[in-house]
């Protein structure tokens, strides 16, 4: 039987209906800088209400030079989006990396590493997405940094996999309460898995010289997740084909108070300098479906489907302009669906 889904569509700025538009064919204008001209604010609690009552977000992007008078904190486009994950409480954010992944064939082409080198990758960063110092907060109450921190660890998706939890806990006082809370977390409710304590700095230069030694699930604080989920999209070589999921828990989850929440935006932003030409790539964008599928839908076999699909597109070696070939946005979303 069919089954509905509630899916919220928030292009933003840029480059967003664009690649958004070879996503889902269909346009709306709700957050990000386009919802400041339209309401004088960077996201409006309608959109927020919306957000909480659906299944899932996908999400583009949002900013640009138009809006940089209105940047600062939480009113700029980007604030739209900051304020979006704390009302959603997504506090995961999922960040893929592997040689399996549909975009294989663009990192043997694009990749800065050598291939031995990247051969086997197969990593997903678990990056926390709702404190430490990108919401401005201190960290004093320390009951509430150890809830907090507790809930960073979420559950590991992949359990014959090692959880390496990075931190500075030899100089920082938040890493070595991460560093208690990431362990107790572990032995009292995954003790099936494998946990590794690695320095950020050093997983740093492992990611740069074997980011094999990094396989399985990357998990870190709002910084340093930030920082080696960037570091780790060097292995693709370029931007216009990574996805991310945020989320606050899978469907499932017993001990969710809320219904599970996801956002699935790509990783790049808003590239207000190639907006309008037609020559975006879509990919990203597209994949960002198969992991809503994935996480939020639990549709496994369309998400493979539809990675599938991005494969067979990219293997075939048609190109947008970002990877040196001459596809439009359009033809690319559309080779993608007649994949599909
Ligand atoms: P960007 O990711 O928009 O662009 C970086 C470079 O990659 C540019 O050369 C751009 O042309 C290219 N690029 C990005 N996405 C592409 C795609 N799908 N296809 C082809 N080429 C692509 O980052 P940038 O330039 O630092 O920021 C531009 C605006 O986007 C800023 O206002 C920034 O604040 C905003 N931004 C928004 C994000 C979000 O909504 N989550 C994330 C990152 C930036
Ligand atoms: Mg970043």
């Amino acid at each position: 039987m069919a089954q509905t889904f509630n899916i919220l569509i928030l292009p933003g700025d840029g480059i967003g209906p664009e690649v958004m538009a070879e996503a889902i064919k269909l346009r709306q204008e709700l957050i990000g800088g386009c919802s400041i001209d339209a309401h004088g604010k960077s996201v409006t609690e309608d959109v927020k209400q919306a957000s909480l009552d659906s299944d899932a977000v996908l999400f583009a992007a949002v900013g640009g030079p138009k809006w940089d008078n209105v940047r600062r904190g939480l009113d700029g486009p980007e604030g739209g989006l900051l304020q979006l994950r704390k009302a959603m409480d997504i506090y995961a954010n999922l960040r893929p990396c592997s040689s399996s992944s549909p975009s294989a064939s663009i990192a043997k082409e694009f990749s800065p590493f050598r291939h031995d080198v990247i051969e086997d990758v197969d990593f997903i960063v678990v990056r926390e997405n709702c404190g430490g110092a990108y919401f401005g907060r201190k960290v004093e109450d320390a009951d509430y940094a150890r809830h907090s921190s507790r809930r960073r660890s979420g559950p590991p998706t992949r359990s014959p996999w090692p959880v390496i939890s990075l931190d500075k806990a030899n100089v920082l006082a938040s890493s070595r309460l991460w560093r208690r809370v990431v362990e107790k977390t572990m032995t009292t409710e995954y003790p099936q898995m494998k946990l590794v304590h690695q320095l950020a700095d050093s997983a740093s230069l492992i990611m740069a010289t074997n980011p094999r030694a990094l396989n399985g699930v990357i998990l870190a604080d709002n910084t340093f997740g930030d920082m080696i989920s960037d570091q780790a999209g060097s292995i693709v070589g370029t931007l216009g084909v990574l996805p991310s999921a945020s989320l606050n828990g899978l469907p499932g989850d017993k001990t969710l108070k809320t219904r599970p929440y996801g956002l699935y935006e790509p990783t790049h932003g808003s590239a207000p300098t190639i907006a309008g030409l037609n020559i975006a790539n879509p990919v990203a964008m597209i994949l960002c479906v198969a992991m809503m599928f994935r996480y939020s839908l639990n549709m496994e076999e369309e998400a493979r489907r539809v990675e599938d699909a991005v494969r067979k597109v990219l293997d075939s070696g048609l190109r947008t302009p970002d990877l040196g070939g001459k596809a439009g946005t359009k033809e690319m979303g559309d080779a993608i669906v007649a994949a599909l």
